[in-house]
């Protein structure tokens, strides 16, 4: 228990009284708690297994899977940045086979959610992927990257143009009937628009935010710093442009939200539930520190002691209340 300004007596005996009730549900899908992992920064779970009792979060969210296996892009592929990081992975992942051979089993030990955070060139590489990981007792729920380059329209990523967003969630809709969470790029003028378009669509529930797209020089070699250029911006650094993010679509479309961007201390994951977020994700934070969420987890539960909440759901959204 975080225990600030030496009220921990206070804290315990309120602990007592006040029966806090983490679970959150989303999509058709019980969490235990609104915590679960960021796709991408925390494997398939096992890395994290000697720091983390994985058991204890909300969800597993996968690493980005492909139909085929991906060796990803040349190196370097991580940069460090003022407080956050570009990376460039580019999908390396193992394919849908590999996956369900080499991981699905261990990730199944857990007992909680699996979130297969899908991606592809084509509309029909996702709903191809959807069907067979639905087949195959592969997830749970599907977060569909729509991040990723739409080869059919000359390598535009596929979420930022809302009918590609919506062609692809329609597509995925179709191929399957587990719970589509969208997963919304930043790097749009208008957020709001393509939420909408994929509410349309049939998300069930929008994840946001992905990486911002940025670059960094290395003045030593006086090159691009990352191998593929261009990266993605995680971290605190991008925050509040995720915070602002979750705000606007809260606001505009009826659907659940998963927030990230930045979050590693309870009070970052509770901006972004106040903001109107029902679950939120840590990713870059895992780096940094490989147990954060379960003090993420136990930093919420502290705030809502103090503050009197007894439910996630009282929480969510109300810094848009009007006074
Ligand atoms: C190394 C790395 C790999 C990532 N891979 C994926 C991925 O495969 N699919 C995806 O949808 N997002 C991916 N992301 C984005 C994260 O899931 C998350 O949306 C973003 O980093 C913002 O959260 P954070 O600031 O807590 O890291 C990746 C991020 C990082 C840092």
């Amino acid at each position: 228990m975080v225990c600030e300004g030496g009220n921990s007596v206070t804290l315990r005996h309120v602990n007592d009284v006040i029966d806090v009730d983490l679970s959150v549900r989303l999509a058709g899908i019980v969490l235990s708690n609104p915590v679960v992992v960021a796709s991408g920064t925390f494997g398939f779970g096992a890395e994290y297994e000697p720091y983390v009792d994985v058991s204890k979060l909300g969800a597993i969210v996968t690493k980005g899977l492909t139909l085929r296996p991906r060796d990803g892009n040349p190196p370097p592929r991580v940069w460090e940045t003022p407080s956050g990081m570009l990376n460039c992975i580019g999908l390396q992942n193992p394919g849908l086979d590999g996956y369900l051979r080499d991981h699905l089993p261990a990730l199944r030990s857990y007992g909680i959610p699996v979130i297969a955070n899908i991606a592809g060139d084509t509309v029909e590489e996702y709903a191809k992927l959807a069907s067979e990981l639905e087949r195959h007792g592969g997830a749970d729920a599907l977060e569909i990257n729509i991040s990723c380059p739409n080869v059919k329209r000359g390598g535009l990523a596929f979420g930022v143009d809302a009918s590609s967003a919506a062609a692809v969630v329609a597509a995925v809709k179709d191929a399957t009937s587990l719970p589509v969470i969208a997963k919304l790029s930043p790097n749009v003028t208008d957020v709001v628009h393509i939420a909408a378009a994929c509410k349309e669509a049939g998300a069930d529930a929008l994840s946001l935010i992905n990486t911002l797209l940025g670059m960094a020089i290395d003045v030593d070699r006086k090159r691009p710093a990352l191998g593929n250029l261009f990266g993605g911006l995680s971290g605190p650094a991008v925050r509040p442009v995720a915070v602002r993010m979750v705000w606007q679509v809260y606001e505009a479309v009826d659907l659940p939200l998963i927030g990230m961007g930045g979050i590693t201390k309870g009070r970052d994951a509770v901006e972004f539930i106040l903001a109107g977020a029902r679950a939120v994700a840590v990713g870059t934070g895992n780096f940094v520190d490989p147990a954060c969420t379960l003090r993420v987890i136990d930093e919420i539960r502290d705030y809502m002691i103090r503050n009197g909440f007894r439910t996630v759901s009282e929480m969510v959204g109300l810094a848009h209340r009007r006074e």
